[in-house]
């Protein structure tokens, strides 16, 4: 038995071979499943006590040479496969490859974060599919409360306690709910709402909350920190605050941004006016606060949520808000080397 195996190891130690079928042909007959070195080990069994420990010496070492002959004949083939092709033509062309570039959406979101995150807010985020609680009642908006109209959803039929979130004010609900004051945090996310798709509005869009809670908090410390925000981002400080209503501030406001007229993307953008509405914002309801066990005697603070598809629109003059999810490549490619 043991010259058998003798014998299979000097076949497989003269193997030479660069062809691939050779070499395939080679691992079947030493390692595959009905091979040598399988047959070899199952006559294990047969061999008499006293030779065991050669047999299997033996065996071992064929299965060795063989490994090393295959990897060795491997690394043959690669080889002369590159000297064949990769320097035949040292003039020709490189082969290029192609740069992406990231989403439009995701340079503003970034942008944002980065102001924010300077001047000590932390990054919190929340689940795109919210239960009524988180965005809706905790924030003032029980179930047929008027204000529900102007946000509706997606909901689940057979389980209506599920849906889109509509703004990522419901983040504000879940991270009140964790932390204690201070809370100083903006949330960025997608959000949903049940609109009829056009040039100026889409049912899915992004959103960044900011949320501000500690002892001392005013509206002068709300309008400080939205000035501080378009100077930074648009290098504009021409901003006005229109009174507004939301369930969960009071008292509320949006805020727009004076940028002017000057592209046929600024008419249409802001309608004429020169004026763009780029915020909803307001002092945190006390209700609110409670909803979320935080003392509303002894703390207040302030909210914002600020929509990227607008930011985006002006800053790039991109007049409709379609082109975000088509994912056309001569759309997105214009993005490259924003970063
Ligand atoms: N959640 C509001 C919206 O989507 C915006 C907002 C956020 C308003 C925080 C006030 C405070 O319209």
């Amino acid at each position: 038995m043991i010259s058998e195996i003798e014998k299979r190891i000097k076949e497989a130690s003269s193997f030479k071979s660069k062809d691939p079928k050779e070499i395939e042909k080679f691992r079947l007959k030493f390692l595959g499943k009905k091979g040598h070195i399988s047959y070899f080990f199952s006559e294990f069994k047969k061999v008499k006590e006293s030779d065991k420990k050669s047999y299997g010496l033996a065996i071992n070492e064929l299965k060795k040479i063989t490994i090393a002959k295959l990897e060795e004949s491997k690394i043959k083939e690669i080889s002369n496969g590159k000297t064949n092709s990769k320097f035949e033509d040292l003039t020709r062309p490189v082969s290029t490859f192609e740069l992406g570039s990231r989403h439009p959406i995701s340079i503003i979101r970034d942008k944002i974060i980065d102001i924010f995150y300077k001047i000590g807010f932390n990054i919190s985020e929340g689940p795109e599919i919210e239960d009524d609680w988180h965005n809706f009642t905790a924030l003032n908006l029980p179930e047929h409360h008027p204000a529900r109209d102007m946000q509706d959803t997606f909901f689940i039929q057979s389980s209506p306690d599920i849906l889109l979130r509509t703004h990522t004010s419901s983040v504000q609900v879940r991270y009140m709910e964790k932390n204690i004051p201070p809370i100083r945090t903006i949330s960025p996310g997608r959000v949903y709402r049940n609109e009829a798709i056009s040039s100026r509005s889409h049912c899915i869009f992004h959103q960044v909350e900011g949320l501000y809670i500690d002892d001392q908090v005013s509206f002068s410390s709300l309008k400080q920190i939205i000035l501080y925000f378009t100077k930074a981002l648009f290098g504009k400080s021409k901003i006005r605050f229109r009174p507004s209503y939301f369930p969960f501030t009071e008292p509320s406001a949006e805020v727009d941004i004076f940028w002017g007229l000057e592209s046929e993307t600024d008419y249409r953008i802001t309608k004429g006016t020169g004026w763009l509405e780029i915020m909803g914002c307001g002092m945190v309801d006390p209700n609110v606060l409670s909803n979320c066990n935080i003392d509303p005697e002894k703390f207040s603070g302030y909210a914002f949520g600020i929509g990227i598809e607008r930011i985006a629109m002006l800053l790039y003059q991109i007049d409709d808000i379609r082109l975000f999810f088509e994912n056309d490549i001569r759309f997105l490619e214009q993005f490259k080397g924003k970063l």
